[in-house]
C-alpha cells in the first residue's frame, strides 16, 4: 500500500516522505517543482536507501492523478501542495485561487473516482488572523487577512462539508506554526528556489555572507522586546504529527470524519530571542536592523496544542536550540553536497 505526498519534493513533504520510506510505506510524490527541485528524491534515497516514486506534474491535471491511482494503490494522501507566499497571494490573488483551491479540487475528485478517503490536509495557523486570544485553540475564529490564509480556509470548509455529505471520508486538516529547521542527515531542509519569504531562510542567507544584514519586520509591536512572536517548530516534530495523524485516521471514530488540529510547540519565541539562540548554538554574528512592520504581520500567534496532543498522543519534543543547530547544519552541508 502506498502513501501519496502532493507537493512531495518541498520542505514538508519531502520530510514526511523520509520517515515513511523508513517505516517501510511505499511512497509516491506528485510535484510541479515550482519551489523545489528532483535533487530532494537522490537525497530520499542516500537517507533511507529508498527511492520514492517521483512524479512531476500538477495537481490541477486530473489525467495525471488517475494515472497515479491506477498505477499504485494509494492508502492515503498527504496534501503538501501549494503555493505558500503571503505577500505574493496578495499580488496574485487569483493565481493562488486556481492553484490552492481548484488544485485540492481536482485531487478530491480523483481520490473519490479512486475510492480512496483518508486525507491529511497542509493547512495553516494563518487561517486564524490577528489572534482574539492566546494559546490559539481550534475553536479560535477564523479571519484570514490575505488570499493564501482564504485559500486554506476555503479549502478547509470544502473539506468539511465533503466529509458531511460522503462518511467514508477521514479528513484532518493539521493548521501547521511556524516550521523549521531540518532532517538530522542534513541532506534535507528548508530550501526554496526562488525568493524566500520567511524569517529562517533570511537568517540563512545572512549568516552565508549572501546578504549583509537581516531586516527585523518592525519593533513596535506589543511584544516584551517590540518584535513579533511566532510559534517555531522543529519539521521533524511536525514530522511526527503527520505519523501520529496517519495512525489517528486508521482509529477515528465512526461519527467523526472531519477535523482541525493544530501542530506547534505550544509556545512562542520573538525575532530577537530566536536570532539570540541561533547566534549562541551556532557561534555566529547575524548582523540585522529594524525595518518597517511588514504589511498583514501580526504581534503574536503560539498555539494550543491540547488537542494534538490528546487525540493524536503526540507531543513536539526538540528545542529552539535544536531547530537554529539543524538549520545551519543543513545549510553549511548544502553547501558541500
Ligand atoms: P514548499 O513550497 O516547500 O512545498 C510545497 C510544494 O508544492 C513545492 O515543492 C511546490 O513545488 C509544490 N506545488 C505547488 N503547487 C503545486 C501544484 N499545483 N501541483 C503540484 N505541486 C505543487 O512549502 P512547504 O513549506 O513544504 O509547505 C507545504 C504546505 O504546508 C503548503 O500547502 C503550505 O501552505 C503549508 N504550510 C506551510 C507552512 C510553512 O511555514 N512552511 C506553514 C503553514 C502551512
Ligand atoms: N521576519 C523578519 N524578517 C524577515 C522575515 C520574517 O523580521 O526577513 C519576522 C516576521 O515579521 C515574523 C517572524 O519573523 O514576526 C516570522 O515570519 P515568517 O515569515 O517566517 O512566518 P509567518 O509567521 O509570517 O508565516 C509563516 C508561513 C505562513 C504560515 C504561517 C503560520 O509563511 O505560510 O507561518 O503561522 F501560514
Amino acid at each position: 500500500m502506498s502513501i501519496l505526498i502532493t507537493g512531495g519534493t518541498g520542505y514538508i513533504g519531502s520530510h514526511c516522505a523520509v520517515e515513511l520510506l523508513k517505516n517501510n510505506f511505499e511512497v509516491v510524490l506528485l510535484d510541479n517543482l515550482s519551489n523545489s527541485t528532483e535533487a530532494v528524491c537522490k537525497h530520499l534515497y542516500k537517507i533511507c536507501g529508498k527511492k520514492p516514486n517521483f512524479y512531476r506534474g500538477n495537481i490541477n491535471n486530473e489525467e495525471v492523478l488517475d494515472y497515479i491511482f491506477k498505477c499504485f494503490d494509494i492508502k492515503a494522501v498527504i496534501h503538501c501542495a501549494g503555493l505558500k507566499a503571503v505577500g505574493e497571494s496578495v499580488l496574485k490573488p487569483i493565481e493562488y485561487h486556481e492553484n490552492n483551491v481548484e488544485g485540492t479540487k481536482s485531487l478530491l475528485s480523483v481520490m473519490q473516482k479512486h475510492d480512496v478517503y483518508k486525507l491529511i490536509f497542509s493547512s495553516s495557523a494563518s487561517v486564524y488572523g490577528n489572534p482574539e486570544y492566546h494559546p490559539i485553540d481550534e475553536m479560535h475564529p477564523l479571519n484570514p487577512l490575505n488570499p493564501y490564509a482564504s485559500s486554506k480556509v476555503k479549502i478547509e470548509e470544502i473539506l468539511k462539508k465533503l466529509s458531511i455529505e460522503n462518511s467514508k471520508w477521514k479528513i484532518l486538516s493539521l493548521r501547521y506554526f511556524n516550521p523549521i529547521g531540518a532532517h538530522d542527515s542534513y541532506l534535507l531542509g528548508d530550501d526554496p528556489t526562488g525568493q524566500p519569504n520567511n524569517l529562517f531562510p533570511f537568517i540563512m542567507k545572512v549568516a552565508m555572507g549572501e546578504r549583509e544584514e537581516l531586516e527585523i519586520f518592525g519593533n513596535d509591536y506589543n511584544t516584551p522586546d517590540g518584535t513579533g512572536i511566532r510559534d517555531y517548530i522543529h519539521i521533524m516534530d511536525l514530522v511526527d504529527g503527520h505519523i501520529s495523524s496517519m495512525l489517528y485516521l486508521e482509529k477515528m471514530e465512526a461519527s467523526l470524519n472531519y477535523e482541525n488540529i493544530n501542530l506547534g510547540a505550544g509556545r512562542g519565541y520573538s525575532v530577537l530571542e530566536v536570532l539570540d539562540s541561533f547566534e549562541t548554538v551556532n557561534n555566529l554574528k547575524i548582523p540585522y536592523r529594524f525595518t518597517e512592520r511588514r504589511e498583514g504581520d501580526v504581534d503574536n500567534s503560539y498555539a494550543n496544542i491540547s488537542k494534538a496532543k490528546v487525540k493524536l498522543d503526540w507531543m513536539p519534543k526538540r528545542t529552539i536550540e535544536d531547530m537554529c543547530t539543524s538549520a545551519w547544519s543543513f545549510q553549511k552541508k548544502k553547501i558541500l553536497v
